[in-house]
């Protein structure tokens, strides 16, 4: 491993600031959200920041103004700042990788300059860019025929992970901005059924498949593409046919060529793109095929200008440090392990599955930088589901169950479908359900309240909300390519803030590595291979798999 140029943040427990916070915490589980609103008439105009579009309302958390302004405190300690400004410039801060992290190069301005090994890689991003707009072009308008002349209409991305959940969750949330006659599809499980299902009603003369891979090797991609070239040759009877079949998006040009896709066909992106920070980059082409350049190159500048904000305002007022701090104070001083994202919006259903991969790939991680095992808390659990499906599922638990479970709330003041009958307005009653929804976990409801209800004795307790339940609300202007820019890169560098303050490396997952490895070794003696030894549950199962399905 080579050494890290970049500033180094240390074992955050360390410092002083982190111990004060312990005790301050302490006393404060005895304050209770009621009190704070009830002493503080203010709070609920005082606790909000806006960045660009989104409005965010921090103030139904268990914090007060001195508590934020610690927090604040410890991530300037551990050099946030530094960190920040390292990652920008194309400082090598994927320390195990030895790489620089700068997806944010990939919403620049095209005028803009980023020297990395002495060459500026802001035009390489738009000649790509560039590329992936002109084939965009050529399938929106019927003009990309297929082997037999037919014009393309079905594009199915295949890819997993970081080169999947991305497109999936933004072709979802931009639906209503693509074009309707397109059949955008995703296929990343190595299970048939994904590729069968996806398939069995395409007509393969139809349909161009995009192989979406960073490092091209993964077996979940590899495996499909190869049933994706089958069907298409054995469909159309020509191998010549996969030249006008498949595309690439990936950093490795070799192996393109090794699958047979003609480079020509090749988008391509480098190295300091991680994949799941990968979606304004070629890995988007989907994306852009779905909803046309122009608006691609929006959301690519409302990424830019949540960049911006993250880059250039003071801590203070900088919403993914809040965010990324609210969050923390959650995990390391109250003990949380989860966290809820709850889009008060169907076209983000995807949305929690995305910050799942971001997140938790990211900060799942128990070996510091230094190389040495943390002694606190990292990476939450993320989880949830669109309001208001949510609401009649699992709600439940956040409101009465016996774990705490901070949540942001995400809602827009305007829908793409607006839609009203007899029953009421569909927005509106979305809405109401969201902000009804922070307010009864913030108050609750105390027994008092409930028995003037007239409920039995016994029902009191069951009727009884406790409330003093945290949550974030984000209110979102509209949900356009630009607005769900600026909210992904928010949980981008809310995510980097809190590896910092971790003081882990965000930009690696050396913790897929062994089930892949075992994976392999373990399909080779299912397939034939002699047996290797392994314990004795996963040799019983194995030997019952072969028994039954040969
Ligand atoms: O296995 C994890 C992972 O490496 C993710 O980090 C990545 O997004 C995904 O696999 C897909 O990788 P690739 O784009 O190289 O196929």
């Amino acid at each position: 491993m080579q050494t890290d140029a970049s500033p180094q943040p240390q074992n955050p427990t360390n410092l002083p600031i982190w111990q004060q916070l312990i005790a301050t915490q302490k006393s404060f589980p005895k304050t209770r959200l009621q009190e704070l609103f009830a002493t503080d008439p203010g709070r609920g105009q005082r606790l909000n920041v806006t960045a660009g579009d989104i409005y965010l309302d921090y103030s139904k958390n268990l914090l007060n103004d001195e508590i934020l302004q610690s927090l604040i405190e410890l991530a300037r300690q551990q050099g946030i700042e530094a960190m920040r400004d390292a990652m920008f410039s194309g400082k090598p801060i994927n320390l195990t990788e030895n790489r620089a992290v700068l997806h944010t190069a990939l919403r620049a301005p095209a005028d803009s300059q980023l020297e990395l090994a002495g060459h500026n890689i802001i035009p390489d991003v738009y000649q790509v860019l560039q590329r992936m707009s002109d084939i965009s072009q050529q399938i929106r308008s019927g003009q990309w025929l297929g082997h037999t002349g037919k014009p393309v209409k079905n594009i199915i991305n295949i890819g997993i992970g970081g080169s999947d959940l991305g497109p999936v969750m933004a072709t979802e949330a931009l639906k209503a901005y693509s074009q309707r006659s397109l059949n955008v599809r995703f296929i990343s499980n190595i299970d048939a059924t994904d590729f069968v299902e996806k398939t069995q009603d395409l007509d393969p003369a139809e349909t161009l498949f995009i192989v979406a891979s960073k490092t091209f090797t993964t077996d979940e991609t590899m495996t499909n593409a190869e049933s994706a070239r089958q069907w298409i040759i054995g469909e159309l009877g020509d191998s010549a046919a996969v030249a006008r079949h498949f595309v690439a998006l990936s950093t490795n040009r070799d192996q393109v060529s090794a699958f047979g896709i003609d480079p020509n066909n090749m988008f391509e992106f480098w190295d300091w793109v991680g994949g799941r920070y990968s979606m304004t980059s070629a890995i988007g082409l989907s994306i852009m095929i779905a909803i046309g350049t122009d608006n691609f190159m929006d959301m690519l500048h409302g990424f830019h200008a949540m960049d911006e904000h993250f880059k250039t305002t003071p801590l203070e007022q900088n919403m993914p440090v809040i965010l990324a701090l609210i969050s923390l104070w959650y995990s390391n001083f109250w003990g949380t392990q989860s966290e809820a994202v709850l889009p008060y919006e169907q076209y983000l259903h995807r949305l929690p599955a995305y910050l799942q991969q971001a997140s938790m790939e990211s900060n799942g991680k128990w070996i510091d930088r230094q190389g040495k095992p943390v002694t606190y808390t990292t990476g939450s659990v993320i989880w949830g589901e669109p309001g208001t499906n949510g609401q009649h599922a699992f709600y439940q638990l956040l409101h009465q169950g016996t774990v705490l479970v901070p949540c942001d709330f995400i809602g827009f003041q305007e829908s793409n479908n607006e839609s009203s009958n007899t029953q009421g307005t569909h927005h509106d009653k979305l809405i109401a359900n969201m902000l009804a929804q922070t307010e009864a976990l913030a108050f609750g409801k105390p027994a008092s309240d409930v028995a003037k209800d007239n409920v039995p004795d016994t029902l009191v307790p069951h009727k009884t909300f406790y409330g003093n339940r945290p949550s974030n609300t984000l209110l979102i202007s509209k949900l356009t390519p630009n607005t769900l820019g600026q909210l992904i890169a928010l949980y981008e560098h809310k995510i980097f803030v809190q590896g910092v303050i971790w003081n882990i490396n965000s930009f690696d997952q050396w913790g897929v590595e062994l089930g892949k490895i075992l994976a392999k070794q373990i399909y080779g003696e299912l397939t034939g291979q002699p047996p290797a030894p392994h314990d004795s549950s996963t040799t019983t199962l194995m030997q019952r798999y072969k028994n039954s399905s040969k």
